[in-house]
């Protein structure tokens, strides 16, 4: 018999983990990122389709790949619903614990799989500013949700064995 004690997972992380919503690779994303590390699995990777509507570039779809646990899949999901529709500004303010909270709480121990997932998002508004003037509001400097992420993922390859980083 099993000793392990299941995680206390709110109904709505089972729910997404169950019927994760816009999950899968996408055909000619405007940009995508990865956060995570492939040494052990705990790993996201965002695509986002972005337009320009009236002069506002609007995320028009968010799609995502997890290679992480059911928090980490449920964060994704919850992710890609709330960015899609919003302007890149909007999706740029949201926090890993907005995405906890709106999954109706992640137990401490699976915070960093909504960090990783904010960290996916982070990353691919700075890939898609690569090269450009940064618009007012984007820092130039790493934000402290963005250091978090690299925190987290330095942690998860200590913790597996260093492996070669996915681009
Ligand atoms: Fe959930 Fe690491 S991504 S435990």
């Amino acid at each position: 018999m099993s000793s392990r004690i299941p995680l206390p997972y709110s109904p709505k992380v089972l729910k997404y983990f169950k019927n994760p919503k816009n999950l899968g690779p996408m055909e000619n994303p405007t940009v995508e990122a990865m956060a995570g590390s492939p040494a052990c699995g705990d790993m996201i990777r965002l695509y986002l389709r972005i337009a320009d509507v009236g002069g506002e570039e609007v995320i028009k779809e968010a799609t995502f790949e997890s290679y992480g646990c059911a928090a980490n899949i449920a964060a994704a999901s919850v992710l890609t619903e709330l960015i899609k529709g919003k302007t890149i500004k909007e999706a740029w303010k949201i926090s890993w614990k907005e995405i906890s909270d709106e999954l109706g709480g992640l137990p401490p121990i699976k915070y960093h799989c909504s960090i990783l997932a904010v960290g996916a998002l982070k990353r691919a508004v700075r890939a898609y500013y690569g090269g450009k003037e940064l618009p007012p509001w984007l820092p130039k400097e790493l934000t402290a949700e963005e250091r978090q992420t690299m925190e987290e993922e330095e942690m998860i390859e200590r913790i597996y064995g260093r492996s070669p980083k996915m681009k």
